[in-house]
This record gives structure tokens, C-alpha cells and sequence, in this order.
């Protein structure tokens, strides 16, 4: 029980990778706020696997991309919750494209979501910790791609790499306040968007299965393991890290 006393917030809760973030952190003790877009109805499920801890968990509907939704829905949290220490900013989208094929709106989501969402996130949980000398973790979700190209994924890794340098730079200016800040780049794990991919995009799935010189895609668990050692006591004296959890998927010269 490294979380006893602890609230953690998970952004993209909902979905594959954040409900099993926030689903470990809750069995480490932590109590939980989960966001996502989805109405309350279609997150219903993921919230209760959560709730099965035996934490107190409560769910937001927030577009982490709309900043008054963040501020909103934060003062709603520390209320409720009584503070703020983890923050898991999670959610994400991508909607793969040929470069010269993307269409402005396209490339326009993917930064407003994973690049604006990931900043609206992190400077309002930052500022909370600030104001209440919290020496919290906040850890994005990034990944493997936002530093490989991957084919017909541009607006996607270039999002990804403006994540890491978000964090690279919070993690710069919030040393002074204790709070550390790392990122997780998954590789390609069968589940929530890659999982998705695997099943709607034949090129995908034909690409993935020469990639991951383990053999395997990753779990969701693999990932929520890694966010519990970045939040925990363990990793107390790293900041500005990326945790690369991918099989190898970087290590591998592929043709396409
Ligand atoms: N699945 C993978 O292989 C993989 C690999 C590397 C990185 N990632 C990253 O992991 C994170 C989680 O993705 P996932 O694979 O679990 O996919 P997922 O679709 O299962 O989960 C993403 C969640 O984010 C929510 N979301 C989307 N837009 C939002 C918004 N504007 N505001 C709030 N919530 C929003 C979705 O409703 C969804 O529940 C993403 O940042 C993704 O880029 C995933």
C-alpha cells in the first residue's frame, strides 16, 4: 500500500491503459479521480472495476483539451478528494494518415488533445501542487513513436515528442517545488488504440508483426506496473526521465 493517503488523478480513465493505471494505483491505496470525455454511462464499467479496491474513486466528464473543463473539474476534485499527488495524463487519440493525405483538422486534433490536453493537464494539477506544497509526480503517457517515425502516424508522433519535451521542461522549472516529472512510452500494446488498430488496420497489423523483437505487444499491466513505479517512493530522486516500456520496438530496423 505505497498510496495510503494519496489521491491520484488518471486522465483517459476510461480507456484501455488509464483504467488499468488508475486500477493499480487504487490497489496501492491511492484514492482516484478518474477524466475522460466519455459520458458517465459509457465509463460506467471501467469506473466500477476501480471502485472494486475498495477506494474512493470519482469519475469527471472533462475534455482535457478544453481548459476550462480542467480548471473546473480540478477545484471539483481537491474539494471532493481532499488534494492531489499522482497525476497520471493519459489521454490521447490517434487517427493514422499518409503525410500527404492528413487533413488540417487531423493534425489540428491530434495537438489540441495530445499536446494542448497533455500542457492543460499538467500546468493546472502543477499549479494545485504548487499552491499547496504538494511534492507530487506527474507522469505522462508519451511513446515509443515520439522519437521512431511510424508510418502514416505524423500528427501522432509529432504530438508524442511535444509531450516529452512538455515534460522535460515541467520537470526543468518544477524541481525547485519537489515535484518530479517523468513520461511512459509504451510500444504497441494489444489493447486501447494499437489494440484497436490490430483489428481495423490490416497495413498495421502486418507491420506490427515484424516490429517487436520480443516477439509480443506489450499489456496494459506492463504499462499501469511502470506508472506505480514512477508515482512511488522508488523513483524519488527521477525527474525528466522517459521510461521506454516497447519490446524493442526502438532497437528494430524495419522496411515497411
Ligand atoms: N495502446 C497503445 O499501444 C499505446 C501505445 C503508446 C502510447 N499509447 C498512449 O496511451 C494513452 C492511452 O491510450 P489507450 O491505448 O489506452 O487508448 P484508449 O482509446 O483505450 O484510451 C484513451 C482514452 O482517452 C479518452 N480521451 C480521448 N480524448 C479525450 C479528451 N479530449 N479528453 C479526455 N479524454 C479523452 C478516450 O475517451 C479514451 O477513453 C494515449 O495517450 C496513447 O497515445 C497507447
Amino acid at each position: 500500500m505505497i498510496f495510503e493517503g494519496k489521491v491520484a488523478l488518471v486522465t483517459g480513465g476510461a480507456g484501455d491503459l488509464g483504467n488499468e493505471m488508475a486500477l493499480h494505483l487504487a490497489q496501492e491505496g491511492a484514492d482516484v479521480a478518474i477524466w475522460d470525455v466519455k459520458s458517465p454511462a459509457e465509463a460506467k464499467a471501467q469506473v466500477q472495476r476501480v471502485k472494486a479496491a475498495g477506494r474512493r474513486v470519482i469519475y469527471q466528464r472533462v475534455d482535457i483539451a478544453n481548459r476550462k473543463q480542467v480548471d473546473a473539474a480540478l477545484a471539483k476534485l481537491v474539494t471532493t478528494l481532499g488534494g492531489l499527488d499522482i497525476v497520471c495524463a493519459n489521454a490521447g487519440i490517434v487517427e493514422a494518415r499518409p503525410f500527404l493525405e492528413i487533413p488540417q483538422d487531423n493534425w489540428q486534433r491530434h495537438m489540441d488533445i495530445n499536446l494542448t490536453g497533455s500542457f492543460n493537464v499538467g500546468q493546472a494539477t502543477a499549479r494545485q501542487m504548487v499552491k499547496a506544497g504538494t511534492q507530487g509526480r506527474i507522469i505522462f503517457t508519451s511513446s515509443w513513436v515520439s522519437q521512431i517515425p511510424w508510418p502514416e502516424n505524423t500528427a501522432y508522433d509529432t504530438s508524442k515528442a511535444g509531450v516529452n519535451m512538455l515534460m522535460k521542461q515541467m520537470a526543468r522549472e518544477l524541481a525547485v517545488y519537489g515535484i518530479r516529472v517523468n513520461a511512459i512510452a509504451p510500444g504497441i500494446v494489444k489493447a486501447g488504440l494499437a489494440g484497436r488498430q490490430l483489428i481495423e488496420e490490416p497495413q498495421y497489423a502486418k507491420r506490427v508483426s515484424r516490429v517487436i523483437p520480443l516477439g509480443e505487444p506489450g499489456t496494459p499491466v506492463e504499462i499501469a506496473q511502470a506508472v506505480v513505479y514512477l508515482a512511488g517512493p522508488a523513483t524519488a530522486y527521477m525527474t525528466g526521465s522517459l521510461v521506454v516500456l516497447d519490446g524493442g520496438c526502438s532497437l528494430f530496423q524495419f522496411d515497411q
